[in-house]
């Protein structure tokens, strides 16, 4: 069956591309073609509750890379773009047409939060089967008040997912593809099937195997390869501040 299916190769083989060509640009024209044709991904009620600001200019780069921990990916990139779960323009028109929006909730934030990352990951879907690759940025959230300062980001517009963009460098190409976890893992057939200590030491042996893993736990000084999860990269009171302060953005722009 397998074998009738396509494109499952190209899928397995992806990978997020972080350095890019500092000569061949993504062009305008390219740019605009990928994002309409990812437009067309399923969205709430066909609503499109979601904007994107594109972002070439060198001195907004250098504005913005401090909000995203000076990740290199940032100032070397093409284009970057920030995807905002946006009501506004969706209530502008109700408004003008007699209608009367009932969005300023959780659920509709949610929504339109939803909406923006189908429309993002199509984006880089269409990108990847295009030779352009892309990195997320999860740091959009955490200083997503001062991202919407410096993109003037209105009323009712939330930037919650942001990717640099761009071609390969030259000869160097795509890094290998990374790890999944079987998907026996994370498919559960008719109910859920909680996770045995024998299933999670099967479904994390493959990862927590792996040289780089294992540098990781060397590096940082710790145990096992989930505190590298737990104590460095994702501690507690940073996602707490993190949803703190998101949460207050939310809030603000009318959610
Ligand atoms: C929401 C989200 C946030 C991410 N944030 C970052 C980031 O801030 N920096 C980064 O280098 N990669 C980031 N990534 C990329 C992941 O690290 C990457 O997708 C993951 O390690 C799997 O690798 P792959 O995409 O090459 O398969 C993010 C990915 C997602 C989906």
């Amino acid at each position: 069956m397998e074998k009738e299916l396509k494109y499952l190769d190209f899928f397995k083989k992806r990978s997020t591309l972080r350095r890019y060509s500092s000569t061949k640009e993504v062009s305008d024209e390219t740019l605009e073609a990928l994002l309409e044709a990812a437009s067309h991904a399923p969205t709430t009620g066909n609503m499109q509750l979601y904007s994107v600001v594109a972002t070439r200019d060198k001195e907004m780069k250098e504005r913005l890379s401090p909000l995203h921990f000076n990740q290199p990916t940032v100032k070397g990139c093409s284009v970057m773009l920030t995807f905002c779960a946006d009501l506004r323009r969706f209530e502008k028109w109700c408004e003008e047409r007699n209608a009367t929006p009932g969005f300023r909730n959780y659920h509709s934030f949610i929504t339109a939060l939803i909406d923006t990352a189908l429309f993002a990951q199509q984006f880089v879907t269409l990108a990847e089967l295009n030779g352009i690759g892309s990195c997320y940025l999860g740091t959009v959230t955490y200083n997503a008040e001062k991202i919407a300062e410096v993109l003037e980001l209105p009323e009712r517009v939330v930037p919650v997912i942001c990717l640099t963009v761009g071609y390969p460098e030259d000869g160097i190409g795509f890094p290998p593809a990374s790890d999944r976890i079987p998907v026996e893992g994370v498919l559960h057939k008719e109910r859920y099937k909680d996770y045995t200590r024998e299933d999670i030491d099967r479904l994390f042996e493959y990862k927590e195997n792996l040289e780089d893993s294992k540098g990781f736990v060397k590096e940082n000084g710790k145990e096992t390869l989930a505190q590298v999860f737990t104590d460095i990269r994702y501690p507690g009171k940073m996602n707490e501040e993190v949803s703190e302060t998101f949460a207050r953005l939310v809030k603000r722009k009318g959610f």
